[in-house]
């Protein structure tokens, strides 16, 4: 068997005794039910009987933890039958009327349906004990080796769904036939969608607009450099990432077995990165939505509910309960949304607070600030609270976390920034004077001589120092150092040289080292997680696009370049039995050396890896970097490279973008072509008459 992902689609092609099975599977476009097409060729000299069948097991109850714990309820509330229409019908309490119900009832009365198209039915089965036989299990299911259907109505216990047909193929003939499988009534919904959407006709031109809306989102910029596996990250796979990230953020998935229904908020918030360039609108409503989750004293909700939402009326959470990061991220995500489109009157707009009362976006971004401000510890750097980004930290309310200042410096100098742009001269002011304040706590007690420490817990222990058994090396304050311009030039090369030297693996940089193994679960809860993964000295991927804008900010494109490939699943594709994932997705951990399976990956799909990884890639490595006045083109790429080029969708205008290096160096624009024309610096501005512009780059020494 073979199995292709596409985008929003999958192709599973299979050989057996010389029958060939191809099968698409695909949601279409704003539908809630699945086509399945089926193509079945006979590849043998001989005519051939086939008996076909589709199967699926559906829950029972639609809140899936109940569905598992609680059997003596859920085996009392199904009912399947084949309907008139000969479409099949599971129907889950079946006696309630979840169109007139309430919320309620429609929540726990979901129905199930499933047709077959092209193709006679001869036979169904709706209890999944009549389909596999008893003792039996989806290697031998009865039905199949018997070649027939015993047409069961399920009545409680478990459902499934399966229509037979049957037929016979000549040698090379081929037969197509549709499977639909929809979420609500056959007797409505069911019969509806069916007669509209049940044709093979029908399933190719949905699979062709599910294509089309896809490969527009991805065509924000299509890149093509030296590498191919860089280019198909970024051109496909990376940003596909990130768009099912954003869709889907940290609620159900492999690894969320379900009852997950809330927007994590700070991985929520970081999520735009990889997205605002794809699709600017959608990023902004979510942008939205996690501002009104931001509560009145400049926190934020742990979680935003989107359905439950109730900006202006929402609880606010325990003090305890505060991570001292979340609002932080809105000073990487909101500029991201605002470059892209040059939409600054953003800020302006009035917009509610989780709990209460409203404020501009400008302010919600002063609330935030004072909120770490407001709650800083005896060394002048903000409290950690309840956590950090990282989850496992606790070093009491009122410890230090380094990561989180360096967080509000670059924040502060954000806000500035912005507070420049829109005219408030006061407020910059006010953000450069707290910056410096803060600067002078970090150079009081944050250098440990080669390296920043880690954090300082509530009874005064300084972690991450030379004198440190365990987590000596941290690695987040070590890029964040830099990516928040706190650190002096030289502090910065210092500690990224620790960095390199303690932290850099084959297969990505490791979140700290040594592992802990004898460190109070009280300060560090990542003592739980065998050394060498998570943040127990694993590789946890979220960070590594830090590392490589860091080694970028330093100019050194070679090292940015080695890291970013380090925890590039596409470099892995001819040795993907390492990494033990899909080898076109990113995971949030990777086993690191300091385990026994270095390099293994797990947690794949919805991490915050997916949009660091794209962002520090496009506007890093590649340097196409948007900003308020138009593209920013500052490349710092391997010196290996000869050239690059890339189209980058701008504001409704494409940018054919050539970058030339004769001289192989990592960074350095030396002299840009606009049109032909020679440009004053780097920047590409926005609004140029046309829409197709071609842009040349020559870096130098
Ligand atoms: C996973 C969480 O989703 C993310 O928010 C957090 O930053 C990392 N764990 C690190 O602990």
């Amino acid at each position: 068997s073979t199995c292709r992902h596409g985008t929003a689609y999958s192709v599973i092609e299979s050989h057996y005794s010389e029958i060939l099975t191809e099968t698409t599977y695909f949601v279409p476009l704003e539908q809630k039910f699945e086509y399945w097409r089926l193509k079945i060729t006979n590849e043998s000299q001989r005519r051939r009987e086939l008996s076909i069948f589709s199967f699926c097991e559906f829950t029972n109850q639609w809140d899936t933890f109940q569905d598992r714990v609680n059997l003596q309820y859920s085996l009392f509330i199904v009912r399947g039958e084949l309907t008139g229409e000969n479409l099949l019908r599971i129907a889950i309490q079946d006696n309630l009327t979840p169109d007139t119900g309430g919320d309620f009832i429609s929540d726990i009365a979901r129905h199930c349906w499933m047709g077959m198209a092209e193709a006679p039915i001869d036979g169904f089965d709706t209890s999944r004990e009549a389909f596999l036989g008893l003792y039996r299990g989806y290697h031998n299911p009865l039905v199949v080796e018997s070649g027939r259907s015993t047409n069961s109505k399920a009545y409680g216990d478990n459902a499934c769904g399966s229509l037979a047909t049957s037929g016979s193929l000549q040698p090379g003939e081929t037969r197509e036939i549709l499977i639909l499988l929809g979420i609500g009534d056959a007797h409505t919904v069911g019969k509806r969608t069916f007669a509209e959407f049940g044709s093979l006709e029908q399933a190719d031109a949905e699979l062709e607009k599910l294509k089309t809306h896809w490969h527009a989102q991805l065509e924000s910029l299509r890149v093509d450099t030296p590498d191919a596996d860089l280019n198909h990250t970024i051109n496909v796979w990376g940003l596909y990432n990130c768009l099912v990230n954003f869709a889907w953020s940290r609620s159900a998935s492999l690894v969320y077995n379900g009852e997950r229904d809330g927007l994590g908020f700070r991985d929520s918030v970081q999520d735009i990165l990889g997205v605002a360039a794809a699709i600017p609108e959608p990023a902004r409503e979510r942008l939205e939505l996690m501002l009104t989750g931001q509560l009145s004293n400049g926190g934020a909700m742990p979680i935003v509910r989107p359905f439950e939402h109730n900006p202006g009326h929402e609880e606010a959470p325990h003090p305890d309960e505060y991570r001292s990061d979340d609002c932080l991220w809105f000073f990487n995500a909101l500029p991201a949304y605002v470059n892209e489109t040059g939409d600054l009157d953003f800020y302006n707009k009035m917009l509610p607070y989780a709990d209460r009362g409203e404020a501009t976006v400008f302010d919600h971004l002063r609330r935030a600030l004072d909120f770490n401000l407001e709650r800083s510890g005896v060394n002048g750097l903000p409290c950690g609270l309840s956590a950090d980004w990282n989850d496992t930290l606790r070093l009491g309310y009122h410890g230090e976390s380094l990561f989180v200042a360096f967080q509000l410096r670059l924040g502060l100098a954000t806000y500035a920034e912005i507070a420049e742009r829109l005219g408030k001269p006061g407020q910059k002011s006010w953000a450069l004077a707290e910056q410096k304040k803060l600067d002078a706590s970090i150079q009081a007690c944050a250098w440990d001589g080669e390296w920043f420490i880690w954090a300082i817990g509530e009874d005064g222990t300084v972690y991450g120092t030379q004198d440190s058994e365990e987590g000596q090396v941290y690695l987040n304050t070590q890029v964040w150092s830099v990516i928040s311009e706190a650190a002096t030039a030289d502090q910065s090369a210092r500690c990224m040289r620790t960095v390199h030297e303690r932290l850099a693996t084959p297969y990505g940089l490791m979140l700290c080292a040594p592992p802990v193994i004898k460190t109070s679960i009280d300060v560090m809860r990542a003592v739980v997680f065998n050394p060498g993964i998570k943040e127990n000295a694993g590789i946890f991927n979220h960070t590594q696009g830090w590392g490589v804008m860091a080694a970028c900010m330093l100019g050194d494109g070679d090292r940015a370049y080695e890291y970013y490939r380090a925890s590039m699943p596409a470099a892995y594709n001819d040795r993907a039995e390492l990494r033990q994932i899909e080898p076109y997705v990113q995971g949030q951990t990777t086993y690191s050396t300091y385990s026994p399976r270095g390099g293994n990956s797990r947690t794949s799909w919805l991490t915050g890896a997916a949009a660091w990884s794209y962002f520090s890639a496009t506007q890093y490595i590649l340097g196409i970097k948007p900003e308020v006045d138009g593209l920013r083109i500052d490349p710092c790429i391997p010196s290996s490279w000869n050239s690059f080029s890339a189209v980058r969708r701008f504001r409704n205008q494409s940018f054919h973008i050539t970058v030339h290096n004769p001289h192989g160096v990592c960074k350095g624009v030396v002299r840009m072509l606009i049109d032909g024309e020679q440009a004053a610096g780097n920047l590409v501005p926005a609004g140029l008459p046309g829409k197709e512009h071609q842009v040349d780059v020559w870096l130098g020494p």
